[in-house]
This record gives structure tokens, C-alpha cells and sequence, in this order.
């Protein structure tokens, strides 16, 4: 085309990214490409493949192999054969690696942005200049914190062997997600990519080779679903990390529940962007094309709700239809091109569907005028206006460039209107008024919130989701604790009592049996009231709102001592009295709102009031468990040390600002997980109790719990301690009765946010079962009983961690 001709069109010239580095590598393996497990390939003769199609051209790649269930119990007897040594090597040794991997992706970038592009059809503008970049800097930031383990996570070790499975929007971004971290903390891992999009994952596996890493530290194994379901079922892995769509991270956590996998889950999601009448609107509308015509919007942060204030409404639906006019849609190796192609028909059909059903429902669509490329996967960006917020396009994730537009009038509407999802990964605040963009961003129920900014990403920052788009987080600091555990876990295998408490523990559970026999309220005869340690006068009754309160079944269950005497009576409460106990949680909203210093307030006054109370809680343990005074005393004043130190944390446990991009605050801020329910061991019934209250109250949670079944009256002993102490009616709930069956209620409660537990490895497992329907973040020991006297066991970080969850939040700065 003349220049002259270009001038007065002002069309792109044809400006295509070269191919043939990626097109002589596939011809090499055009028959090769196999499975990458121990360090060998492996590609059987009877293999069975399936192909990997460009989507912009419908050109079949190469063909992948389908990992045979053998495969994949091969790749993990690798990995776990490799990690004992993988662990044992020093950070350094491991951190050289890391820099060789980030070395490697480097010097091969171009080659493999253009083979994830072939692979994936997303644009080569992007996988040139944002996915494999971001892929580098992954490895180079977890060369670091390999480097750093032993000064920065002392008294955590590796888990051991993880399972990872990733989707297809982002492959060797994900996989870098997954994999730096996991080998930075010294773990192995076997790794699926999706079956769309295996190419770059067996690349990695080259480079991986390339470095000399040593075999089985990293195993690539391919296929579809029935793979991953392999490797996160597999006995061999300690640890499953999963990136895809909700209904199978539901379903993985329904099948890997009970079995002492650690698990995290990153997720769908509809994410708000939220445009106030003050806001650049030139600045916002492109804002609108990075965050949902990034990668054909096939990004699980995408910005796919505009919620637009209503008097800049016309201004702003207006400008960004002239700019959608402008996007171009065709040949992702075009280095012009904005929007790519869809990764596959399946895909396709699917965003076709639910654009339908949003014309169905009454909304309006908009498309530019121009026609999309008639060969290949190609959707044109859209725009839906006049959605209602209860429709399926605003509640489903489309995955796709559509977005759909809503109105709100205040700051009030907008948070409610962001919040009306099922999910809360993302979300994007523009204006001007830096008050208003942070009291937003306060408000939105979202893990990651970019402020006038969207679609950022860096190592130094954590990602994930509240709610439904799952739990745990990728990257810096905060990912790092995903692949590591305590380091007494591995002395404390799940399942066995620790000896410290085992005998304790027996007393206790002989007791339980006596009780249990004998139902709620029909003691055997014999039974004779307890001595005159503690008098007994009255049923204890349950504590909700800040009131106590009569089981709703209005039965009672009686207490016994070790020595058969009854030591007391509680309410026997039912799924009603827990319904009643969330909802005041869930109202004790002033709780979360105070400052840790209030807070901190409260909590040394509980352990004030406790001490005052000490001989008559002393008196109660040796009633209702037995042991000795001595250490009955010991158990009361630990517990009244643990009220110390988390009104010590209360304002002390921050967060961070890390350091990201340039010109970015990006604010990494612990907040609390709204409602948790708690489900306290038969060890320790105080100590437990309150290792397990405070640090979740301390963090602004307010919580339910359900004291040790066979030994509650130490707990609800405590409810006069917190009458008298400040604590706001609803912060904290007690809920007596049949501890497992009170504790999966909640666990299946949609308003409850999270449920720790502590007892059987069966209560365990049902607790994580029943979890998988809101998708709520879990606790759980496994049956692994805890020292709770032990600091390291039963108090610190690890508890301030299971109480919080990190919002980061993006603020750029400077003119
Ligand atoms: P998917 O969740 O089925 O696939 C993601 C990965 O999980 C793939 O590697 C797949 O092979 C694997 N997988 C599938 N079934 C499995 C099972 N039972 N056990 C273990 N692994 C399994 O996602 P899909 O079908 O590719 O896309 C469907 C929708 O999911 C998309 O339209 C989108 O809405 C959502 N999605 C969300 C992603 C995100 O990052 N949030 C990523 C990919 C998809």
C-alpha cells in the first residue's frame, strides 16, 4: 500500500509477527510431543491424542497426548521421589533455578509469545508484551523468595508433591503462577495444562531440561478434565492449585474433601467497573477496552459490569460505542490487531448462547458496524444496555468481550450494585476524588481492586478471589504461604492424637461416650452430681447477640465428669438456634468497623475479667475434664495470655504496600472474613476455645462457635466474662450441642464465610464437603490434634492468616 494512500485512509498497514521459529519447532515434534515426566518424555505408541488447533485458522497444531491414568501415577511417584532432595537443597540452589527458568523465557520470548499466540488466538501485542513478560518476572521474583525462605517463613516447610491444573486464558502465565512459587518453596509439582492450550507447557518443559533442573522436580502431563481429576485425587499429592471455573473448583473441593490435601481455588468472576460522574472519562473508556477486550475478555478479572453513575450515563455509553468502532478484530500474529480469537468453538458457542439469553431477557446489544473475519473463532466486542441486574448476563460469567452496562445514582447504590454477584475477584473504581475511590474500594467484596486503573498484574502482588471466585492467592508474600505448611505438621501426622494431650483426651472422650449413650437428657441413674468444686445451679443456656438464649428444641444435655458425676447442663442447640446465631453475627457489622485499637481494647479487658475469674474457671476444668489443679491453672492462665497477645495483634497485624509497577501504590490490606464459624477440639476445652475466639475476633470477624461437645461449660463459662467485658452483641456467638452436626450447618449456611474446625477426621471432611456450596474458605485439622499450650501450635500467625483475607488494592499516582 502507498503512503499516501495510508495517510488518507489511515488504515493499519499488514503488519504480521514472523512464525516460522514456532512453525520449525512444531515440525520437529510434529509426532514427538509427549508427556514430560521424571525428566524423560514420553509418548506411548498406542497413545491416544487429541489435536491442538490454531482458532484463528482452524489448523491443527500438533497432536497431545491424553495421559492414561498410569501417566499420571507416574508423574507423581517422580515428583515425590524428587522432593525430598528438591526441599532439602538450600534457597540458594533453588533460587539459581529460578533464575535460569526466568533466563530461559527471556531469551526465548519471542518464540514462545508467538506459539501461545498460534496455540491460544490471543493477539501478540499482548502475549509479546504482557503474558510472557509477566511469565519472567514470575520466575525472577520467586528466585528471590527462594532465596530468602529460611530468613522470611521461618518455621514453615514445604508441602511436599502438588497437583496443579490450569485453564486456557493465560497458559504459561498460569503455569508460571502455579510452578514459581511451588518450587521457590521447595516443592515438586505435576502440572496439567488445558487441553486447548498444551503447547507452551511442554515448551516450559524444555527449558525446564535446558537448566538442568533436576528430573521429577517439575512433570508436565497432558489431557482433558478426566487427567485433572486424576492428578487432584491422586493420594500422592499433598496439595491441589487449581485456576478455572467455579463448578469445577466446586467439584474439586467435593472430591478432595477429607483427604488433607491443602487446596486453592482461583475462579470466575463478574467484575465490577464502576465510573462516577467525576471520573476521566476518556481515560475510563479506555480503561473499559484493557479490562474487557483484553484477551477476547476471556480473563477471569475481566471488568465485564460497567456500572456507570446515571448523569454521565449518555456522555460515557456514547463515547465508548465510537471507540468500539474503532477495536480490530482478525489475525492475532497482526501486531495491530486489539481483539483475537476466541480459543475455541465450544467457546464461542457458549458466549453466542448467552448473548442470546440477553436479548431474551430484554436487554439491548450493540456491535460495531463493521463485520467481524468470516473464517476462524472471531466474536466482535459487545455491549449490552438496559440489563437488568438480576438477569443472566449480569450474574453469569460470559467469558467473552461482552460487556454489559448498568446505572447506578450514588456511591451507596454503586457498592451495592458491585457486591450483587456471587463472586468478587476484581473490581475497577474510577473518579477523581481520591476519598470516594478508596471508601469504594473498602466496600467492594473483592480480592483485587484497581483504582482509575484495571487488568494490573505483577509477581509482587497477591491475586485471588472473596466468595466464590475461591480462596488463597498468587503471588508475592501472600502466595508464598499457599505452598508452605507449619513445620510441626509433618512430626503431628492427621489422624494422631498428640501426646501431650492424649491423655487428656481419653478422659474426655470416655466421658463423651457416657453422655452420648445416654441421650440428651436421661442420665443414668447412678450418675451423681459433681462435688463441691463448681456448684451446680443452672443450665448453662447458649450466647447470641449478646444475650442468652434458650435452645429452640428447648432440650438441655447433661455434662459429666470424668468420674461419671454430672457436672453440668447445656442447651441442646439445633439448626434453628445456628440460623438465629449467624444472623447476629452477621449484624454485629459496628464490630468490624472499630479500629484495632478498640479492639485490642475489648480483648485485654476479656482477659482481665477472665483472671478475676480464674479459681471458678479452674474449678470447672477439673470438673468437667479432670487432671490436676496445677494444671487446670495452667490452662486458664495460657488462655488468658492468649486474650493478651491477640489485643496485641489486633493492631499490629498489617499489611503491606508492595512494590509492583512503577508510579503504583499497590496496598495489600489483611481485612476480616466477615462470619466465621468455629467448631472447637475436645483437648484443651478453654485454651482451644479461646486460641481459636480471639484471634478471629481480634481481626474484626465476628464468629459462631460451638465449644467441645463432650466438655463445653469452660466455654460457656466465658459468656459473663464477655458480658462484662465490652463485647458487642453478635461479635461473638456460642452455640452448644452435638458439635459436628451444629458445625456442618454452618458449614452449609451461605451466610457464613468461612468455618474452622477442630475435631474427627470424618467431622473434617463433612465440614469441606458441605463447604463446596458457597465455595467458603475452610480450616480444618484433620483429626491432627494440636499442643495448644505450644505458641507455635496454638497461637500466632497462622491463625491471624485463617482469619483475614488480602484485598490488594492498585492507586496510581503522579499527573
Ligand atoms: P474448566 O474449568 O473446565 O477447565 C480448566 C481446567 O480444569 C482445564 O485444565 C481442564 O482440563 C481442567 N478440568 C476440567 N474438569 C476437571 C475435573 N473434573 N477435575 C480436574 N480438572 C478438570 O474450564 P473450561 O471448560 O475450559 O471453560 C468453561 C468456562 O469456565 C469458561 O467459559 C469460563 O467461564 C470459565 N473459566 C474460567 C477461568 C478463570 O480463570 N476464572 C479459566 C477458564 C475457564
Amino acid at each position: 500500500m502507498a503512503i499516501s494512500r495510508i495517510m488518507e485512509t489511515m488504515e493499519y498497514g499488514p503488519n504480521r509477527e514472523a512464525d516460522e521459529t514456532a512453525r520449525q519447532w512444531l515440525a520437529e515434534r510434529r509426532d514427538r510431543l509427549g508427556l514430560f515426566i521424571g525428566g524423560r518424555w514420553r509418548r506411548p505408541d498406542d497413545a491416544e491424542t487429541f489435536p491442538s488447533v490454531n482458532p484463528a485458522t482452524g489448523e491443527t497444531l500438533a497432536h497431545i497426548v491424553q495421559a492414561r491414568p498410569r501417566d499420571v501415577d507416574d508423574a507423581v511417584a517422580a515428583a515425590r521421589a524428587a522432593a525430598a532432595d528438591w526441599a532439602a537443597r538450600s534457597g540458594h540452589e533453588r533460587a539459581r533455578y529460578l533464575y535460569a527458568l526466568a533466563r530461559q523465557v527471556q531469551k526465548h520470548a519471542r518464540f514462545l509469545a508467538v506459539l501461545e499466540t498460534m496455540d491460544n488466538g490471543k493477539p501478540v501485542r499482548e502475549t509479546r508484551d504482557i503474558d510472557i513478560p509477566l511469565v519472567a518476572r514470575h520466575f525472577y521474583h520467586h528466585a528471590g523468595w527462594a532465596q530468602l525462605m529460611d530468613a522470611e517463613f521461618p518455621g514453615f516447610e514445604p508441602v511436599g508433591v502438588v497437583g496443579q491444573v490450569i485453564p486456557w486464558n493465560f497458559p504459561l502465565l498460569m503455569l508460571a503462577w502455579k510452578v514459581a512459587p511451588a518450587l521457590a518453596a521447595g516443592n515438586t509439582v505435576v502440572l496439567k495444562p488445558a487441553e486447548f492450550t498444551s503447547l507452551t507447557a511442554l515448551a516450559f518443559a524444555e527449558l525446564c531440561e535446558q537448566v538442568g533442573l533436576p528430573p521429577g522436580v517439575v512433570n508436565i502431563v497432558t489431557g482433558d478434565g478426566r487427567v485433572g481429576e486424576l492428578i487432584v485425587t491422586h493420594d500422592g499429592v499433598d496439595k491441589v492449585a487449581f485456576t478455572g471455573s467455579t463448578s469445577v473448583g466446586r467439584l474439586i473441593r467435593e472430591k478432595t474433601a477429607g483427604s488433607g490435601k491443602q487446596l486453592t481455588l482461583e475462579l470466575g468472576g463478574k467484575s465490577p467497573f464502576i465510573v462516577f460522574d467525576d471520573a476521566d472519562i476518556d481515560s475510563a473508556v479506555e480503561g473499559v477496552v484493557d479490562a474487557i477486550w483484553f484477551n477476547q475478555g476471556q480473563v477471569c478479572c475481566a471488568g465485564s459490569r460497567l456500572l456507570v453513575q446515571e448523569s454521565i450515563e449518555r456522555t460515557f455509553i456514547d463515547r465508548l460505542k465510537r471507540r468500539m468502532q474503532t477495536l480490530r478484530v482478525g489475525d492475532p500474529l497482526d501486531k495491530a490487531i486489539d481483539i483475537g480469537a476466541i480459543v475455541a468453538p465450544v467457546q464461542l458457542e457458549r458466549i453466542e448462547k448467552l448473548v442470546a439469553q440477553g436479548l431474551d431477557e430484554g436487554a439491548v446489544m450493540w456491535q460495531p458496524s463493521w463485520s467481524k473475519p468470516q473464517e476462524g473463532c472471531f466474536y466482535p466486542p459487545t455491549l449490552f444496555t438496559d440489563v437488568s441486574p438480576a438477569s443472566t448476563i449480569a450474574q453469569v460469567e460470559i467469558f467473552g468481550p461482552v460487556l454489559v452496562s448498568m446505572t447506578f445514582r450514588t456511591p451507596a447504590e454503586a457498592v451495592e450494585l458491585a457486591n450483587n454477584t456471587r463472586y468478587g475477584l476484581a473490581a475497577s473504581i474510577w473518579t477523581e476524588n481520591v476519598n470516594l475511590a478508596l471508601d469504594v474500594a473498602a466496600k467492594v467484596r473483592a480480592g483485587v481492586v484497581w483504582v482509575n486503573s484495571t487488568n494490573l498484574f505483577d509477581a509482587a502482588a497477591g491475586f485471588g478471589g472473596y466468595k466464590e471466585s475461591g480462596y488463597g492467592r498468587e503471588g508475592g508474600r501472600e502466595g508464598m504461604y499457599e505452598y508452605l505448611r507449619p513445620a510441626w505438621h509433618s512430626k503431628a501426622p492427621p489422624g494422631s492424637p498428640s501426646g501431650v494431650t492424649a491423655a487428656l483426651s481419653e478422659a474426655g472422650r470416655a466421658s463423651a461416650d457416657g453422655a452420648g449413650g445416654a441421650g440428651p437428657d436421661q442420665a443414668p441413674s447412678e450418675r451423681k452430681t459433681a462435688g463441691a468444686a463448681v456448684a451446680i445451679d443452672r443450665t448453662a443456656k447458649m450466647y447470641i447477640g449478646g444475650r442468652q438464649a434458650r435452645p429452640d428444641g428447648g432440650y438441655t444435655r447433661r455434662i459429666y465428669g470424668p468420674d461419671g458425676r454430672l457436672a453440668g447442663e447445656v442447651g441442646e442447640g439445633n439448626r434453628k438456634d445456628v440460623r438465629n446465631a449467624v444472623e447476629a453475627a452477621r449484624k454485629a457489622g459496628g464490630w468490624r468497623d472499630m479500629s484495632g485499637h478498640q479492639r485490642a481494647q475489648v480483648l485485654y479487658y476479656i482477659g482481665e475479667n477472665m483472671a478475676v475469674r480464674r479459681d471458678e474457671l479452674a474449678g470447672r476444668l477439673v470438673a468437667m475434664v479432670g487432671g490436676t489443679e496445677a494444671e487446670a491453672y495452667a490452662e486458664v492462665d495460657s488462655a488468658i495470655e492468649r486474650w493478651f497477645e491477640y489485643a496485641a495483634w489486633a493492631d499490629k497485624y498489617d499489611g503491606a504496600v508492595h512494590k509492583t509497577v512503577r508510579r503504583h501504590i499497590t496496598i495489600a490490606m489483611p481485612e476480616p472474613m466477615g462470619v466465621i464459624g468455629i467448631g472447637c477440639p475436645d483437648e484443651r476445652p478453654l485454651l482451644a476455645f479461646v486460641s481459636l475466639v480471639a484471634p478471629a475476633i481480634a481481626m474484626g470477624n465476628s464468629v459462631v462457635v460451638v465449644p467441645s461437645e463432650p466438655h463445653p461449660l469452660a466455654a460457656t463459662d466465658m459468656y459473663q466474662v464477655f458480658d462484662t467485658s465490652d463485647v458487642p452483641g453478635g461479635a461473638i456467638n456460642i452455640v452448644t450441642g452435638a458439635r459436628d452436626d451444629l458445625v456442618r450447618v454452618l458449614a452449609e449456611h451461605d451466610d457464613v464465610d468461612s468455618v474452622w474446625y477442630f475435631g474427627t477426621t470424618e467431622g473434617g471432611a463433612a465440614v469441606e464437603r458441605a463447604s463446596a456450596g458457597n465455595l467458603k474458605r475452610t480450616w480444618v485439622n484433620y483429626g491432627r490434634e494440636r499442643d495448644w499450650f505450644d505458641p507455635a501450635q496454638g497461637a500466632g500467625r497462622e491463625f491471624l492468616w485463617h482469619a483475614t483475607q488480602i484485598k490488594n488494592i492498585w492507586v496510581p499516582y503522579g499527573e
